[in-house]
């Protein structure tokens, strides 16, 4: 028999791992931003209607298994009170949840087209996010002016999709050879965890991505470095890390701003891939260690993506990843 004290213990457990993230940075229940704002808006209405309608039918309930036998004959409820608990309330229930959900979504209506826009391509499994007419293109790092509504084009290379940062907006669709229009808008600053949210293979849970919401000075100054050209490497670990990424052909994956012959699209963008926070689309966080170890095996670390093993000699390996992480 299954242990049922193992439900009472296992249940709080289950909701305090799940509900109770300090700092609340993907948490749908601690709205950002104005889009954000409606759904928990809307949890909370249905979340007090369903409430109200459970403890409604369980107080019936408890009234008529405690009521005495003789009771129960005589006070068979009338047709009156199928039709009003049975047609009536559950019409007027359904209406107001039509109503609210139906306001809920014309306040999500898209800004007009003077807004910044991002598109976000959805690969097996990262993120590559590039922003028209400014010239970026980045993977897994999508930074935004606060108090300005971006305007999302969402696409998917391979599979579906589905793009969602809980704090900052409801979530979207990313189907392949179609682009979905969407919108978020951070009211704060601060740095905001996303994640696909449809399953789309092997490392789906490991499909994660950080919005950056910075005061418009700030993400103005971001953007302009971003938009610019990494400096070649200095020292000389970082030159010969330099021509063991075209010897070990990365360029056929691999896109750099400045190397023309870099120019790959099938793998992230790497650019600035020094000065991102995370490696393997918030698998891990980027320093020394972590990126020698993704490139000589990441397949360890994040079976099934698309990056060979690369066994460098130790050398080899030491100067490319210098000269990557040089790349910030
Ligand atoms: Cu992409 Cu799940």
């Amino acid at each position: 028999m299954f242990p049922s004290r193992l439900i009472w213990v296992g249940w709080p457990a289950l909701l305090l791992a799940t509900g109770c993230h300090p700092g609340h940075t993907q948490s749908m229940l601690h709205p950002a931003g104005p889009g954000a704002a409606k759904v928990a808006d809307l949890w909370w209405f249905l979340f007090a209607v369903c409430t109200a309608v459970f403890v409604a039918v369980l107080v019936l309930l408890v009234m008529a298994l405690l009521a005495p036998r003789e009771d129960r004959e005589e006070r068979r409820p009338g047709t009156a009170f199928i039709v009003i608990t049975g047609v009536a309330v559950p019409t007027v229930v359904l209406i107001a949840i039509l109503i609210y959900s139906l306001l809920a979504m014309r306040a999500l209506r898209n800004p007009g087209p003077d807004a910044l826009t991002v598109e976000v391509i959805g690969h097996q499994w990262w993120w590559e996010v590039r922003y028209p007419g400014r010239g970026i293109v980045t993977a897994n790092e999508i930074h935004i002016p606060v108090g300005e509504p971006v305007r999302l084009h969402l696409k998917a290379q391979d599979v579906i999709h589905s793009f969602w940062v809980p704090n900052l907006h409801p979530k979207t669709d990313m189907i392949p050879r179609q682009v979905n229009v969407a919108w978020m808008q951070a009211d704060r600053p601060g740095t905001f965890r996303g994640q696909c949210a449809e399953f789309c293979g092997k490392q789906h849970a490991w499909m994660a991505f950080h919005v950056i919401a910075q005061p418009p000075d700030e993400y103005e100054a971001w953007a302009s470095r971003a938009a610019g050209t990494p400096p070649a490497p200095e020292g000389e670990k970082g030159r010969r890390g330099r021509e063991v990424f075209f010897r070990a052909a990365c360029q056929n994956c691999h896109a750099i701003k400045g190397e023309p012959r870099a120019v790959g699209r099938v793998g992230p963008d790497l650019t600035w891939v020094g000065g991102r926070a995370s490696l393997g689309a918030g698998l891990l966080e980027t320093n020394h260690g972590t990126m020698s170890g993704w490139i000589a095996n990441s397949q360890a670390v994040k079976p099934g993506n698309l990056m060979p093993r690369y066994y460098l000699p130790s050398d080899d390996l030491n100067a490319l990843t210098e000269y990557l992480m040089g790349l910030k």
